[in-house]
């Protein structure tokens, strides 16, 4: 366990059923940390049931709505934030894109599609680390911003998934630029990069790898069984094990760490 009271941690994209943000928002819950969780309006419904299972855990949240992908969106966000708890000492940028159309082969690649998907997660990252850093700089108090890129934004790269790759490439550039220049503030800035979790927008992408499977959940199966039996540690990535990390890496624990892109794919990739 580690000690996150006092602390205000903000996570976007935090609306997904069974997603990555939501499971990292109630960890850091559980470690005392009072919570903002952002999403797109359509996800409320979902933000609000959150936020019940974050009280419950005696910590505070806050629900804002909004577009990671508009400046005026995040600056709301941080507004927000600052009337409420007066400090943000934790970031996690986890929202990204839905995985759908972009999953063809780059000449085939629309630039509407490609300008969607780097636009909500790089450019998205960007505005996030950049508004919430001014603030963490103002304050004082340093601070710890996580990026969720992915295993296919490092070494584990894939035909098809060329929007998708770049973004994630990009956020570990992005992170290391950041850790050079925020370490001066005590501000530690590291990237998060998963392989294969089975969450709702896993969906779309074992639809797509397995287009002679009508049944879903038949896919499901199908994806988690053969990508597990190509793992080392034999299983898919879970919420869980990101979210263990990012405690650590919001922890004092891990103050040392900075300007890292830490792989978590049970050993399928040597790095
Ligand atoms: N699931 C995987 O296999 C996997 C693997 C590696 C990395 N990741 C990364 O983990 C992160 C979380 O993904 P997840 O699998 O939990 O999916 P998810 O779909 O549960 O979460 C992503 C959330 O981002 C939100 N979002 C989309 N556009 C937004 C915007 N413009 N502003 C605010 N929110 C927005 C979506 O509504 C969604 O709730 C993503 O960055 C994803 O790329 C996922």
């Amino acid at each position: 366990m580690y000690n996150l009271k006092n602390k205000t941690a903000v996570i976007t994209g935090a609306g997904g059923k069974y997603g990555i943000g939501r499971s990292i928002a109630l960890r850091l819950a559980s470690e005392g940390a009072n919570i903002v969780v952002n999403d797109l309006k359509t996800k409320i419904k979902e933000l609000n049931n959150l936020r019940e299972l974050i009280i419950k855990k005696s910590s505070d949240c806050l629900v804002v709505c909004g577009d990671i992908s508009k400046s005026k969106d995040v600056e709301f966000l941080i507004k927000k934030t600052n009337k409420k708890f007066n400090r943000i000492d934790i970031l996690i940028n986890n929202a990204a894109a839905s995985a759908k159309f972009d999953r063809v082969p780059i000449i085939s690649l629309r630039e509407k599609i490609w300008d969607n998907i780097h636009d909500i997660n790089l450019k998205g990252t960007f505005l996030s680390c950049k508004f919430v850093a001014k603030e963490m700089i103002k304050n004082n108090n340093g601070g710890k911003i996580i990026n969720i890129s992915s295993s296919v934004g490092k070494d584990y790269v894939k035909e098809n998934y060329g929007a998708y790759s770049s973004s994630k490439f990009a956020i570990r550039g992005l992170t290391q630029v950041l850790a050079k220049e925020l370490g001066k503030h005590n501000i530690m800035v590291n990237a998060i990069c998963p392989g294969a979790i089975v969450t709702e927008r896993t969906n779309n992408i074992v639809k797509s790898l397995y287009k002679n499977e009508a049944n879903l959940n038949k896919a499901i199966k199908k994806y988690v069984k053969e990508y597990g039996d190509d793992t080392p540690l034999g299983r898919l990535c879970t919420t869980e094990d990101v979210s263990n990390l990012a405690a650590f890496l919001c922890s004092k624990e891990s103050d040392f760490i900075t300007g890292k892109s830490i792989t978590l794919d049970g050993g399928k990739n040597t790095d």
